[in-house]
């Protein structure tokens, strides 16, 4: 029996009040994520039970923690912070392969009542200036390996006063602002003064990007655990023997809400892998710790596919019993593919950094439809609003952008700095996702795909603006335009197009030097698969560059109206 049980019964019957009272939270009283986490579950007797099962790049290279282990072990960074200076709202970033110290560190920011930035190791120096400048941060905890890039920057970081480094060896000098944190040497420890924080206390700061500006500080608060518990459990279905592989990096989202705190809110034993993706050492990873729930993406799903149907068949893959995807549209033959091969679908999840917790989804028990995104979690009321009027449309089939009653635990609460952007996310009194769908007469949602120019490349989101604003910084660059092309793998990866200052000519060499530049400055992910010389770049009159126009080049489309494009 799956948790959800019968969908169209919860439905009838949901109350978020159902994961309060599991969570034993009473309204108005202290509710902290950290706390929850790990000294709730000891406290439920589970002290001894296995929380954690780390590998590093290799498998020889693997560590376990008890919930009692990652008790200790946050108040220990909780304690450290607290004796620097860091206070309660003070923003900490987490900037770490994925390492013990990155989950128990968030853990601990949070139980001092600080706000925990993650962001993705793989930046380069602009990525995170960008950030650590918008969030004033005060600290950020780091390896060894990346603090050049924070050296780079750290002029312009006035309001950064630390640099934790949890790896740093013993004869080495510390440079300006540098402190030395090592975990396992300092061990756990039994006691923190856990800060009461309340329903609406700011938790945790996730940077997603727009087409235009800066990204944006998506901010979130203690209360979203309530969505994250109970979204884990009746999505992702998870037990108390489960073992749980969430393959998401806590720099995005999806590593944070169901890669800490939905997992470990239910006491349930997770597996973290810090080496990189093969098909291969996925499967084995499985094979090795008999993984029974797994929580991935698309794009990682497709490379399986593609590896191929044998090699499958080398491992025993026994152990799964659900698999569940989220971040991008997952093709109905990557469904069908695993419905074959693992002899179960993988459960499409539809949310957004935004949003906190799964909105739309594929529940246990539920018929999958291959290629939908499944219904709405119990509780959440979706729409299809009208392009022209903004109105939810009640005939099904239609197709419109995704509006939420903004309503559920886990909704970020504002924009970093920026609660004017914030407020354009709303009309008519509904949320808008920016994504177009359609809801068929059985409440399954169809993707169709974002309303804006940002380019979801294998699952994460990329803003044009700042891979063009990048591009400019480079010599040889006069202007840019960057959109998406299609790619079998990724749906979609980062093509340039620009035009050279004088002295300048188009050559491969070139080409590879300013990606090169690209994948430092930002990261890997921003990098332009493929730049394209042009002599000019189309513009409106208005000198607006009509990335439409090369949007429509690059994927076979019709052009459609080009009148207003500047004129020879
Ligand atoms: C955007 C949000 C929170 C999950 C990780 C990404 C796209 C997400 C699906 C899906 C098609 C999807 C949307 C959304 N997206 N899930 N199942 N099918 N598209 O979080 O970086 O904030 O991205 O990812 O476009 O708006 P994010």
């Amino acid at each position: 029996m799956s948790n959800i049980g019968s969908y169209d019964e919860r439905v009838k019957n949901f109350s978020w009040k159902q994961a309060e009272n599991e969570l034993e939270y009473k309204e108005g009283q202290i509710i902290n994520i950290g706390w929850y986490c790990s000294d709730r579950i000891c406290e439920m007797g589970k002290a001894d039970k296995l929380a954690l099962i780390w590998e590093g790049r290799t498998p020889e290279q693997q560590k376990k923690f008890t919930f009692n282990d990652i008790r200790g072990y946050s108040n220990t960074i909780g304690a450290f912070l607290h004796e620097l200076g860091i206070r309660p709202e003070d923003r900490v970033c987490l900037f770490m392969d994925k390492i013990p110290e990155l989950y128990f560190g968030l853990l601990g920011i949070l139980k001092i009542g600080a706000i925990a930035q993650p962001l993705f190791s793989a930046f380069g120096d602009e990525s995170l200036f960008v950030r650590l400048d918008n969030a004033s941060t005060r600290a950020i905890i780091t390896q060894r390996k990346h603090v050049s890039k924070i050296h780079k920057i750290l002029d312009r970081l006035p309001d950064l006063e630390f640099i934790i480094i949890v790896d740093q060896p013993e004869n080495k000098s510390l440079k300006e602002r540098e402190v030395v944190f090592n975990m396992e040497a300092s061990g756990p420890s039994d006691h923190l003064d856990i800060y009461p924080t309340k329903a609406e206390s700011p938790s945790l700061l996730h940077y997603t990007s727009g087409t235009t500006g800066q990204p944006k500080g998506v901010k979130h608060v203690h209360y979203s655990l309530i969505s994250q518990y109970l979204t884990t459990k009746w999505v992702l279905d998870l037990k108390d023997d489960d073992i749980y592989w969430c393959t998401a990096d806590p720099g995005w989202v999806t590593g944070t809400s169901y890669g800490i705190i939905g997992p470990w809110s239910l006491g349930i034993t997770q597996c973290v892998s810090d080496s990189g993706f093969s098909a291969d050492s996925w499967y084995q990873f499985i094979d090795r710790h008999r993984v029974t729930v797994w929580y991935s993406a698309p794009t990682a799903i497709r490379s399986l596919m593609k590896a191929g149907d044998d090699l499958v068949k080398k491992y025993d893959l026994s152990s799964l019993r659900h698999l569940a995807s989220v971040g991008e549209p997952l093709n109905a033959e990557a469904v069908i593919w695993s419905q074959k091969v693992f002899g179960k679908p993988f459960y499409d999840t539809y949310w957004q950094t935004e949003t906190g917790s799964i909105m739309i989804g594929n529940f246990p028990g539920m018929k999958v439809k291959p290629g939908s995104m499944g219904k709405t979690f119990p509780g959440i009321t979706g729409v299809i609003l009208d392009d022209a009027t903004g109105e939810p449309i009640s005939e099904p089939n239609k197709s419109g952008l995704i509006g939420f009653k903004y309503d559920w635990p886990a909704r970020m609460r504002t924009y970093w700095n920026n609660e004017a952007t914030f407020q354009k996310k709303f009309k008519n009194g509904w949320y808008l996702t920016g994504d177009k769908s359609t809801i068929d007469p059985d409440g399954y949602y169809w993707f169709i795909g974002r309303d804006d120019d940002v380019i979801n490349t294998g699952g994460h989101l990329v803003s044009p603006f700042e891979v063009e604003s990048a591009l400019l910084e480079h010599e040889a660059v006069a202007e840019s335009a960057v959109v998406s092309k299609p790619d079998e793998v990724n749906m979609e990866v980062v093509k340039a197009f620009v035009t050279l200052n004088p002295g300048y000519e188009p050559s491969e060499e070139l080409e590879l030097k300013i990606m090169n530049f690209i994948r430092k400055k930002l990261s890997p992910l921003a990098m332009p698969q493929e730049i394209e010389y042009l002599d000019k770049l189309p513009k409106t009159r208005s000198g607006k560059i009509m990335r439409r126009l090369l949007h429509a080049q690059e994927w076979g489309e019709e052009i459609g109206d080009v009148s207003t494009l500047e004129d020879d």
